[in-house]
């Protein structure tokens, strides 16, 4: 066990096996589609994506977005900013946006909107982890991996300042080393 960690929720195994799971209701879902265009909310979701985008057994094209939200902090900012714009055309394409946790929602919901506004074919999302208990706003994820309490949580992506994404698992990170 990595010292900074009080418990971990999830283990390698149990992420890997959730996420076949995923990947198989996302090919049931987009059965009569040609094409799926994936847009990873980066840093978080980069394991999870990796992960996940080999499950998915049609063709699929891949684009990242990155959102300001947390400075250093494990209570995110209100208004998040999206600070990488997209490269892909989204218009009349099914796209799935992909992020690591749903928290407030703030993050999914910006998101969400901008991507809106480019007029895909479809738009859903899916996220590996949900705080219920913290949303602050409306927002409906459609592929959920875990739901998890209201505690602070790192590793497979999830950070503190950075740090901890790459630990295989998911886990309570102590709170003498959340300052
Ligand atoms: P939201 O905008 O409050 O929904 O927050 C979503 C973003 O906050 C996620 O993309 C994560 O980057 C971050 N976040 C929320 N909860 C946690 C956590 O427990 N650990 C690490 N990052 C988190
Ligand atoms: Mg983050």
């Amino acid at each position: 066990m990595h010292p900074h960690i009080s418990e971990i929720l999830f283990s390698e195994q149990v992420i890997a096996q959730r996420i076949r799971e995923l990947g198989n209701e996302i090919n049931r879902h987009f059965a009569q589609i040609d094409e799926l265009t994936v847009i990873s909310i980066i840093n978080g979701a980069i394991p999870f994506t990796a992960d996940l985008i080999r499950q998915i057994d049609l063709p699929v094209r891949i684009d990242c977005i990155r959102v300001s939200s947390y400075q250093n902090a494990t209570s995110p900012v209100q208004a998040p900013n999206i600070i990488n714009a997209l490269r892909l055309d989204l218009r009349d394409r099914h796209v799935l946006i992909l992020d690591d946790i749903l928290d407030t929602g703030h993050t999914l919901k910006k998101v969400y909107q901008s991507i809106a506004d480019l007029h895909p074919a479809s738009l859903q999302f899916g996220v590996l982890l949900e705080k219920k208990a913290r949303r602050a706003v409306e927002v409906q994820p459609d592929f959920v991996g875990f739901q998890i309490p209201d505690a602070f949580v790192v590793g497979y992506g999830l950070d503190f300042a950075e740090r901890y994404r790459n630990l295989p698992f998911i886990g309570l990170l102590k709170p003498e080393f959340q300052q």
